[in-house]
């Protein structure tokens, strides 16, 4: 298969490539589409043969569950059983933006969405070009990260093609995804809410919204299974070995020099402003300054590409505490490293 990409421009949207690729979401193909987050492989939501497509493209396991996106607050009526008029209204603030939110599902809702749970998981995209296809396509798309499973999520159409090429019908190249990491889980249908996956969205920035608020057990304890299906699988991973390393510049510096001499494979560091200048690697990638952490969490995925495409053996990162917009970017770095995640001592 040929993968066609349509590259638009959001400043002047050219109706004719959305309306080409929206062709093939009617038509039960795949089209791979950018979004603030990470790029979503999409398909028609609604049809149980494209959606088993989204799930072949990516070797996706079949009981984990896909997000449906909508371009509309209205479009949610449909796709659940209920929402609270006091959710609604929260909605209506963070909606379009990087916020996901389960809810129990109504009967329109195929299996192969829900994967044979009761419930929904929906968002609405904060990018106008991704709100207006959705609107062509006149149906809800389900949409994962357009990664294989296990490797690290897609933030360019490039990323996307590294994986995708020949597998999928499409993809609109709507530049670089602005966030970086994918949405807050956040699931509505237990007693209070609940972070099933952090992302741009912290616990912190929702207790404003629900004040009572807390967080999947399974985030803080291992031995619990998560609520989520995909936080229980290897995930995020290059080929390359991560090994993450949380403590002071210094001690970060010390670190990184003793396992640069060890090591004998190429060489590759992810470091902080505060951290350089560092042990010369066979590539050095800045993570921005340590005190805003979204510079890190917009190039995390690329940059772990990137150290596969410069066949890296061993990636030193320095990482971050586990609070705030720290533990989104933790939550997926410990997942890249298979757990190698050590605290240095100053
Ligand atoms: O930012 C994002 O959320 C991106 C972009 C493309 O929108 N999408 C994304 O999809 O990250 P995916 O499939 O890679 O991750 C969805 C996560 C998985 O961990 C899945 O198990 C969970 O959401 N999920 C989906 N439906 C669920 C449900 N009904 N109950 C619990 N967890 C659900
Ligand atoms: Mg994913």
């Amino acid at each position: 298969m040929q993968t066609k990409v349509f590259k638009i421009d959001e400043n002047s949207i050219d109706i004719n490539q959305l309306r080409q690729a929206s062709n093939l979401i009617k038509d039960g193909q795949l089209v791979a589409i950018p979004t603030e987050t990470v790029y979503g492989l999409a398909a028609d939501g609604l049809n149980p043969v494209a959606l088993r497509k989204v799930f072949e493209a990516k070797n996706r396991p079949m009981d984990n569950p896909l997000i449906l996106h909508i371009s509309k607050l209205d479009e949610i009526f449909k796709l659940v059983k209920e929402v609270k008029d006091s959710d609604l209204e929260i909605l209506k603030k963070l909606w379009p933006g990087p916020l996901t939110v389960i809810l129990k599902k109504s009967d329109i809702i195929p299996d192969e969405v829900s994967a044979g749970l009761d419930t929904v998981a929906i968002r609405m995209p904060d990018k106008l070009l991704t709100r207006d296809f959705i609107e062509m396509c006149q149906v809800p798309l389900a949409a994962p990260s357009a990664n294989l499973s296990t490797k690290p999520s897609p933030t360019r159409a490039e990323d996307v093609l590294e994986d995708m090429d020949g597998r999928i019908a499409g993809v609109i190249d709507g530049g670089p995804s602005y966030i970086g990491l994918e949405s807050t889980v956040l699931d509505l249908t237990s007693e209070i809410p609940l972070i099933l996956r952090p992302g741009f969205y912290t616990k912190e920035d929702l207790e404003y919204y629900w004040p009572q608020i807390g967080y999947d057990m399974a985030l803080k304890n291992e031995n619990q299974t998560p609520k989520a299906p995909g936080q229980k699988y290897k995930h995020y991973a290059p080929k390359a070995r991560v090994e993450v390393y949380i403590g002071s510049s210094e001690a970060f510096k010390i670190k990184a020099e003793a396992l640069r001499k060890q090591t004998s494979g190429r060489f590759g560091l992810m470091y902080f402003d505060q951290d350089g200048p560092l042990a010369k690697a066979d590539l050095n990638i800045s993570m921005g300054d340590m005190a805003d952490l979204s510079t890190m969490g917009k190039i995390l995925f690329t940059s772990l590409r990137e150290m596969d495409n410069n066949n890296i053996d061993l990636v030193v990162v320095h990482g971050v505490l586990e609070n705030s917009y720290g533990l989104s970017i933790m939550n997926r770095l410990k997942k890249s490293a298979s757990g190698r995640v050590y605290y240095l001592e100053d």
